[in-house]
């Protein structure tokens, strides 16, 4: 038994669907979240910039007694953690190699399809853990910048975001992949309208599902499960005003933000 925190960062608040997913598989355990918002968003960032953040959100997060660190986001996942790991004293997972790993294990006709940020697909980071799990699978990734805001300024089950997701998404239809990788934080909130794109018959691949699933197993297996959560069980950091981060963080959580929300100079570590 381990009760200390598992950490959590994303780019900003897009992360939170992430912890949602971890809040339900191990409602025991305590969490620390932090959010890079005065610095969002890293989808566009160059892989140096990407790198230099990522290394200062887990300096931050190093702050906590932590048990592991998750990366929440995907852009940090695929740019940065191939680049980072075993360069900690406690396990640090990405979404990406525990998305690739259950992408591979749900496709049937070896076509997997990936969106993502600009920075997500230009890392080819999906591909190369996909063909690292069976080098046969194709793999088709495609960037959607707009899904990101479309989210954000509540656009998700609007026509709009239908529009815009039939011409994102035909890349993906004509490979004929039979799963979908749903590669950065915002677009499980873009579910739905993705799934009515495809069509049925695409599985679609939610990472914080699999991150969740594979900390789980992680800690189970190390017998580092929490039995019972801490006091202020979840903790909130952000690296701009939180006023933003309460109101919009309540939509990716689908609860509201309870605990506490601190603002943090990130600029303070690297
Ligand atoms: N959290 C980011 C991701 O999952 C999306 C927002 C951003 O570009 O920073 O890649």
């Amino acid at each position: 038994m381990d009760n200390r925190r598992i950490g959590i960062f994303d780019s900003g608040l897009g992360g939170l669907t992430v912890m949602k997913e971890l809040m339900a598989l191990l409602p025991n355990e305590s969490i620390v979240y932090f959010g890079d918002t005065g610095r969002i968003p890293y989808g566009t960032k160059s892989e140096e910039t990407v790198l230099k953040y990522t290394r200062s959100d887990i300096s931050f997060l190093n702050t906590f007694p932590l048990k592991a660190i998750v990366a929440a986001c995907g852009t940090a996942s695929s740019i940065a953690l191939p680049k980072l790991s075993g360069q900690y004293d406690i396990p640090l997972l990405g979404v990406t190699k525990a998305a690739s790993r259950r992408a591979a294990q749900v496709t049937k006709n070896g076509r997997v399809g990936v969106i993502g940020t600009t920075g997500t697909v230009r890392s080819g980071a999906y591909s190369a853990f996909i063909k690292e799990e069976n080098p046969a699978i194709e793999t088709v990734s495609v960037a959607c910048p707009m899904f990101v805001p479309l989210v954000e300024y509540g656009y998700a089950e609007k026509e709009a975001a239908k529009m815009i997701a039939k011409d994102y998404l035909q890349t993906i239809m004509d490979s004929g992949a039979d799963t979908l990788i749903l590669g950065c934080t915002h677009y499980p909130l873009l579910r739905k309208v993705i799934q009515e794109v495809v069509g049925d018959s695409v599985s679609l691949i939610n990472p914080g599902e699999c991150v969740a699933q594979d900390i789980y197993e992680q800690l189970a297996k190390d017998d580092m499960l929490s039995d019972a959560p801490e006091k202020d069980q979840y903790q909130f950091y952000v690296s701009d005003v939180p006023a933003e981060f309460v109101r919009l963080g309540s939509m990716f959580l689908e609860r509201p933000i309870s605990g506490l929300v601190s603002r943090i100079d990130i600029e303070k570590y690297n």
